[in-house]
C-alpha cells in the first residue's frame, strides 16, 4: 500500500479529518485536498499528532481541473474519496446556484481528471437526505431517492445521478469503474483525543455543535424546534452516529470497493439503526457530563422531518462494519472536544 494513496478532497473537514486518521492507522498513504473554505490548516498536524503518520496536503480547490490533474500527476493514486462540497442546509436555500456550481463543479472535476489518471474507484460523502421526504423509515438503500427538501440535499441527490450514470455506463463498456455511495445519517461526537471535531463556522445550524455551546455558556439556550412531532415525545427523531464509527464505515467501504466481489456501484447506510429524540439527546448530555442544558421549545423548522433513522443491516452484511460506539460517548466526546484547547483556539 506503500506507494499508492487515497485522495480525500475535503480531508480536513469534520469527517474527512477523523476519515484521514482510521486510514493512515490502517496503514494506507493519504492526501488530502482542501482549500480551507470551512476548515482550518492546524487539522493537518493534528491529524499527524493523533496517527504518527504525516499526509501529503495540497491547499486546492477541487474544482480547479488544473489544480487537481497536478495531483494525480504527483501520486499513484488509487482511490478518492469524495468529501469536499458545502453543507449548511440553511445557506443552500438562500444561495443555491453558490451550492450546485460548487458541489456538482468538484464532483465532475475529480471524476474528469480520474479518468485521465486512470484511478477507478471512487466513494462519494452522500447523505441521508436523499431519502427525502416521502419515504418510511427506517430507511433502506433500495427506497426510491428524491423530493429532498433544500438544495443542500439536491446536491447530493444529483452527484449520486451522475456516479450511478457513470459507474452503469462503465458496465455497459466492460470498464474497470466503481463508485460507492455512503448515505450519512446524524454524525457528532469527535475523536476522544479532543484534537478532531466538527468547528461551525458562527451559529450553529446542527444539534450538537449548538448544545455544547449553550454548555459551555457561549449560548444562552437551546430551541428545541417542535414537540407536536407524531414521535414518542414529540420532537424530531434522528438516527445519530460517532463520527469515528463513520471513518471506519469509509475504511471498510474502500477495503470493499477494492476487492473484486464490490459491484459497479455500491450503495450503503452509515447510521446506527436508532433513533434519539432531540430531547432524548439532550437528557444523555447532560447524564454524561455533568453540566445542564437550559432550552426552551420553539417552532418547528421549515424542512425537518419527524423521523429518520437508517436500516443499518446492508453496511454490516457486506462490509462487516457496524457502528460500535452509543449516544454516551457521542456526547461525551462533543464535550470533550468543545471543552478542548483545539477546538477554542488555543493549540
Ligand atoms: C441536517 C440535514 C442533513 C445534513 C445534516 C448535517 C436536511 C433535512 N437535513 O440534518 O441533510 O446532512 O443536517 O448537516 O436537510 N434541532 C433542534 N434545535 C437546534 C438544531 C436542531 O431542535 O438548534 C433538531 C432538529 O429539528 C432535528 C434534530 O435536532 O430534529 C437534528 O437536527 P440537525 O442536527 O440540524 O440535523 P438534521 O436536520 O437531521
Amino acid at each position: 500500500m506503500d506507494d499508492r494513496y487515497v485522495l480525500l478532497t475535503g480531508g480536513l473537514g469534520f469527517i474527512g479529518s477523523h476519515t484521514a486518521v482510521e486510514l493512515l492507522e490502517a496503514g494506507y498513504s493519504v492526501v488530502i485536498a482542501d482549500d480551507l473554505s470551512n476548515s482550518d490548516i492546524s487539522v493537518l498536524g493534528r491529524i499527524e499528532a493523533i496517527s504518527g503518520r504525516k499526509p501529503v496536503f495540497y491547499q486546492i480547490d477541487v474544482s480547479d481541473r488544473r489544480a487537481v490533474r497536478r495531483v494525480f500527476r504527483a501520486h499513484d493514486i488509487s482511490a478518492v474519496i469524495h468529501f469536499a462540497g458545502f453543507k449548511a442546509v440553511g445557506e443552500s436555500v438562500s444561495v443555491p446556484v453558490k451550492y450546485y456550481r460548487n458541489n456538482i463543479d468538484s464532483m465532475l472535476s475529480v471524476l474528469e481528471e480520474m479518468d485521465q489518471a486512470g484511478c477507478k474507484r471512487v466513494i462519494f460523502s452522500s447523505s441521508a437526505t436523499v431519502y427525502g421526504e416521502s419515504n418510511p423509515v427506517p430507511y433502506r438503500e433500495d427506497m426510491p431517492a428524491g423530493a429532498c427538501s433544500n438544495p443542500y440535499g439536491w446536491t447530493k441527490f444529483m452527484i449520486e445521478r451522475i456516479l450511478i450514470d457513470k459507474a452503469h455506463a462503465a458496465e455497459l463498456k466492460g470498464e474497470d469503474f466503481k463508485a460507492t455511495l455512503l448515505r450519512y445519517f446524524n454524525p457528532i461526537g469527535a475523536h476522544p483525543s479532543g484534537l478532531i471535531g466538527e468547528k461551525p463556522n458562527g451559529i450553529p445550524n446542527n444539534l450538537m455543535p449548538y448544545i455544547t455551546q449553550v454548555a459551555a455558556g457561549i449560548r444562552p439556550k437551546l430551541s428545541v424546534f417542535g414537540n407536536d412531532y407524531d414521535t414518542p415525545d414529540g420532537t424530531g427523531v434522528r438516527d445519530y452516529i460517532h463520527v469515528v464509527d463513520l471513518a471506519k464505515g469509509h475504511l471498510a467501504a474502500l477495503g470493499h470497493i477494492e476487492r473484486d466481489e464490490s459491484e459497479s456501484l455500491n450503495i450503503f447506510n452509515l447510521g446506527t439503526g436508532r433513533g434519539y429524540s432531540v430531547l432524548d439527546v439532550v437528557k444523555a448530555f447532560e447524564k454524561v457530563n455533568g453540566v445542564p442544558v437550559p432550552y426552551e421549545i420553539a417552532p418547528r423548522r421549515a424542512g425537518d422531518l419527524a423521523w429518520s433513522y437508517a436500516d443499518a443491516s446492508l453496511a454490516e452484511k457486506t462490509l462487516g462494519w457496524k457502528a460500535e460506539l452509543g449516544i454516551e460517548e457521542m456526547c461525551r466526546d462533543s464535550w470533550n472536544w468543545q471543552n478542548g484547547p483545539a477546538c477554542r483556539g488555543e493549540l
